[in-house]
């Protein structure tokens, strides 16, 4: 099976971090983010991947290479403008070819692997697999509704859902995804779909399946989840890289990157970037920090990067 990895957006809601450094690349508990995809991908033998990047792309390439420094083999292709994920994963058809493949967003990133997923997937022959999960409030996410295992309808970000089977993030694929692909509409939001996609895929009556995933998910796209995700990887904790330097009591949840400087009253919940310079005079608290950020005042719920 091939991989799959969508990183071409532009990361807006993290701004102006992502200016600077693409969010696919951003360090979480100092490992590049889409590390963890790898990681992933590598325990069901996923090892080439093609990466669909933007504007990013020189960053990208030149950070990850070939792939060889992670045991992977990995390509690259250019989503001319972001248009939604399956556009997206249309520019990977040549890379692709008939085989089947896992499609995964280039800011997930789970808790536990996917490996009886995978076997689900290529045991039943299915068009299509994805991951579910039930949540309190799924309307923010893509919603499945479900007939046993098959999935038989899906909505992208309902008012009213029909299940609170929320989509996860992560899809296999058979090559039936490049017949439905070309006839695909946008949505009203202007994008390509992967849930209309994959509706389409139902509506033409082939076997879309669930798989029910019991680990935990997140996307690291805002600050509060970014935050979220960082505080998960490091387990509340702290990673000080010894290059550091730091004038500072030191609370919860903080990663503080190689070779910045920083300096306040106290600091948690935070994650400062490596070769940051940062002088504050008063406290930082849920905060992504990079570049060069100095304040006369303490610093809350800040995405700073000015360099
Ligand atoms: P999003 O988080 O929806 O978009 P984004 O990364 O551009 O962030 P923002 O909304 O803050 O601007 O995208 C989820 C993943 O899919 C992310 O890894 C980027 C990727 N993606 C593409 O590759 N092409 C696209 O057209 C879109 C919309 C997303």
């Amino acid at each position: 099976m091939k991989g799959v990895i969508l990183a071409a957006g532009k990361g807006t809601r993290l701004f102006p971090v992502t200016y600077h450094i693409p969010k696919p690349l951003l360090p979480l508990a100092n490992r590049l983010t889409l590390e963890y995809a790898f990681d992933r991908l590598r325990e069901i033998e996923v090892r080439d991947i093609c990466i669909v990047v933007g504007e990013n792309e020189p960053q990208l390439r030149s950070a990850l290479g070939d792939g060889a420094r992670f045991g992977l083999s990995l390509s690259y292709v250019r989503q001319t403008h972001p248009q939604g994920l399956a556009h997206a994963v249309g520019f990977a058809r040549e890379f692709v070819d008939d085989e089947p493949f896992v499609l995964y967003l280039g800011d997930a990133i789970y808790s536990k692997g996917f490996q009886d997923h995978a076997r689900r997937f290529v045991e039943s022959g299915c068009a299509n697999l994805n991951l579910v999960q039930w949540v309190e409030d799924p309307r923010r996410y893509g919603v499945a509704t479900l007939d046993g295992e098959r999935i038989v309808k899906l909505v992208e970000k309902p008012k009213n859902p029909e299940s609170n089977w929320a989509m996860a993030g992560l899809y296999f694929f058979g090559p039936q995804i490049w017949e439905v692909l070309p006839d695909l509409q946008p949505s009203a939001r202007g994008e390509y779909e992967i849930t209309d996609t994959i509706q389409l895929l139902i509506d033409r009556g082939h076997t879309v399946l669930a798989g029910i995933y019991d680990g935990v998910w997140y996307d690291s796209g805002t600050l509060d989840s970014f935050l979220e995700v960082s505080r998960f990887l490091i387990n509340n904790g702290r990673i000080i890289d010894p290059t550091a330097r730091v004038k500072a009591e030191i609370g919860d949840a903080v990663v503080i990157g190689a070779g910045a400087t920083v300096e306040c009253t106290r600091i948690e919940d935070s994650v400062i970037l490596p070769g940051a310079r940062v002088k504050i005079d008063g406290e930082i608290q849920h905060c992504l920090l990079g570049g060069t950020v100095f304040s006369e005042d303490p610093l809350k719920d800040a995405i700073l990067y000015e360099g």
